[in-house]
């Protein structure tokens, strides 16, 4: 028999009576992390909406597994766009989603991912919501947390639009402040934002960049 840590007990108790869990299953999302997009949706500052999220566009979800951001995001953009998601997991087929599974940090990944966004669409918005396998390794999880980070926004400045938007989960840790040092140069407006569906004693928060400034 599994003898299970006193810690991965208390998880379970938590995460059944986690309100944002029980919300989830009351709403349809596959997971609660579908609350977290929403409030970034609504906080994000841009256009005259003041929505990140809009009918028609496109959209790129890294890291997106089991698909709770790909709902949402799908369901904002409607039949006029698209959503092009990516996680090492598998994903249930979601309806306007186009899933594929493969690393991101891998060297198929750009490929494959401009392959499904088509060559004469650009990205309207890359959301990023990768996270490490955490070893408990406080340095090493940090780490590889930040060279995800640091991807999302590399393939941010190769597919954007001019004026598009990035949000990608972050941090708190020694390359943070360096996170935020280099979005700015890339984005009009750049806002570093704790959703209330974020875990307390979780370090993520999640980066959220608006104006995207295109190489001329
Ligand atoms: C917090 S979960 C994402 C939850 C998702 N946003 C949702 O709404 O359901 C983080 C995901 O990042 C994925 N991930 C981590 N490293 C990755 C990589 N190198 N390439 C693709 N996906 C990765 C994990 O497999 C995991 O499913």
């Amino acid at each position: 028999m599994v003898k299970r840590r006193p810690s991965s007990g208390r998880w379970l108790r938590e995460h059944h009576s986690d309100p944002f869990v029980l919300q989830a299953r009351r709403d349809g999302y596959r997971s609660r992390a579908a609350y977290k997009l929403l409030e970034l949706n609504g906080h994000a500052m841009v256009g005259t909406s003041g929505r990140l999220l809009a009918p028609g566009m496109t959209v790129v979800d890294l890291g997106s597994a089991p698909g709770g951001w790909c709902q949402v995001a799908a369901n904002l953009v409607g039949h006029s766009g698209r959503v092009v998601a990516m996680d090492l997991l598998v994903m249930p087929p979601l309806e306007g989603v186009i899933f594929i599974q493969g690393d991101f940090l891998g060297e198929a990944a750009l490929e494959d991912l401009g392959r499904a966004i088509h060559p004469r669409r650009t990205v309207d918005v890359v959301l990023s919501d990768m996270a490490p396998n955490m070893t408990g390794i406080a340095a090493a999880d940090q780490t590889r947390g930040e060279l995800l980070a640091e991807a999302a926004h590399d393939f941010a400045r190769q597919t954007l639009r001019a004026g598009g938007s990035l949000v990608v989960k972050v941090f708190q840790g020694p390359g943070f402040h360096e996170t935020v040092r280099r979005a700015r140069l890339d984005f009009e407006r750049v806002k570093v934002i704790k959703p209330q569906a974020s875990r307390d004693r979780s370090a993520e928060q999640y980066l959220v960049g608006v104006g995207f400034r295109a190489a001329p």
